[in-house]
């Protein structure tokens, strides 16, 4: 969808509901303005938009970051842009001035407001998507929400999220359950192979495949489409863990196909800390029990799934203002920035004899994330000597060290981190 198309789309959902605190607070009225400004002087291919630095400076002002460290992290939690940050403080400020009044008159419908316009973002219908406050409280609510016996399967791989993981296991070991685990192979050559290597591990007893679109070690993107497809055509229904997709990859959730779907938008959207949102598709939602307990909606109302009691409604609201300033970016030139990032780091090092990457290089197949590895010292050392002596903060696993920067990440910071690689490398 074109910048002006999406932002027509926009305001037309706006339409019709009261949202008069939906409208830009005056700081972001001002960076949506630049934003619109620089994005008109941008080559129109979203690769070519990507080198421009001077653009992607302006849209660093948005952030603000400490000058200490150089933040290659944003695998855990993204900052959210100032503007949408100072949005949401007015709002934690409007709700406060008529507190109870605002939670018994006001909330429901602004809630309702900011679940339409999620759900126009991720193209589903807004009664098929709740918010909640991350991947893994969406996810354990299917988890722990479907109706399986002591004998139905679930397959999942290794490399799922470690909550999804104990979600399953303490699920099994309290009522029983089939825990149908593989090894996905490393790095296969083609993502048939991955295709193939749910396929084949499938028995009689599997319900449900658990897959992520991004796998989190590594930055490895799954080929989620064609594992729905193949779990479809054997009755088995497929849960996403979409957990670094949403604002990352350009992609609406029914080109995915899968039946459930969990994401957490302080990751790669930008939202404020502790939102989440869970979509269910339409025919699925009566079978999903809440994880807490709701017997006064119908059963085939998903706003059963969102039963949290009383919650900071303000920090939800602010979702609908990172959707517009991502959309005043573009998913498409943000996708391709991503990318950009990584490519420009990886392309660098991987010519030294001691850098190994555990993440795939083409374009379909890794966006921002990519894990990287030194021959002959440890991960932990790599990440400790990055942040001590280059002052370059990432994490280590398993793999690796995953280096995963956001907007926020300048030139600088790129050529800080490869030159620290390097020298670590020797
Ligand atoms: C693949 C994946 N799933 C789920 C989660 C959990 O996300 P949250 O802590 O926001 O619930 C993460 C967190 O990093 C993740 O990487």
């Amino acid at each position: 969808m074109s910048q002006s198309t999406s932002r027509r789309v926009f305001l037309r959902s706006l339409a019709g509901v009261s949202v008069a605190w939906l409208a830009p607070g005056a700081a972001e009225r001002g960076a949506l303005a630049d934003v619109k400004r620089a994005v008109e002087t941008l080559p129109p291919d979203p690769a070519d938009a990507a080198r421009d630095e001077l653009f992607w400076s302006q849209i660093r002002a948005a952030y603000r970051q400490s000058p200490l460290f150089s933040n290659m992290e944003s695998g855990f939690y993204s900052p959210t842009p100032e503007p949408v940050l100072e949005t949401m403080c007015d709002g934690a400020r409007r709700i406060n001035e008529t507190p109870s009044f605002y939670m018994r008159r006001r909330q429901d419908e602004e809630r309702a407001a900011v679940r339409r316009e999620l759900a126009r973002f991720v193209g589903v219908g807004h009664d098929e998507i709740v918010v909640t406050r991350n991947t893994t409280e969406s996810l354990n609510t299917v988890i722990h929400g479907l109706e399986l016996g002591p004998d139905d399967g679930v397959l999942y791989c290794g490399r799922e999220y470690s909550s999804m993981r104990e979600a399953l296991e303490q699920r099994a070991e309290r009522y029983g359950l089939n825990l149908q685990k593989i090894d996905l192979p490393y790095l296969p050559g083609d993502p048939d192979a991955i295709v193939k290597a749910y396929a084949d591990a499938i028995t009689p007893a599997t319900k449900v495949i658990l897959v992520s679109h991004v796998i989190y070690l590594t930055g490895q993107i799954l080929p989620v489409r064609a594992i729905c497809d193949m779990a479809h055509a054997r009755g088995i229904e497929v849960i996403c863990d979409a957990a670094h997709s949403i604002g990352h990859l350009e992609f609406k959730i029914p080109d995915l196909d899968c039946d459930y779907l969990g994401s957490s938008l302080h990751k790669w959207l930008g939202a404020p800390l502790g939102n989440g949102l869970l979509y269910v598709r339409k025919n699925k939602i009566p079978k999903v029990w809440p994880l807490l307990g709701d017997s006064a909606l119908p059963k085939d109302d998903i706003r059963k799934l969102e039963h949290l009691g009383t919650l900071p409604v303000h920090n939800q609201l602010a979702i609908a203002h990172a959707i517009r300033f991502h959309e005043s970016i573009g998913s498409a030139r943000k996708e391709a920035r991503l990318r950009h990032l990584k490519d420009s780091w990886t392309q660098r090092v991987i010519e030294h004899p001691r850098v190994g990457l555990a993440t795939p290089t083409e374009p379909e197949r890794s966006c921002a994330i990519a894990t990287v590895t030194v021959d002959g010292i440890d991960s932990h050392e790599v990440a400790r000597r990055l942040y001590d002596e280059h002052r370059v903060f990432t994490v280590a696993v398993p793999q690796g060290v995953r280096i995963a920067p956001n907007l926020h990440a300048t030139k600088s910071d790129v050529d800080r981190l490869v030159e620290g690689l390097l020298a670590i490398a020797g």
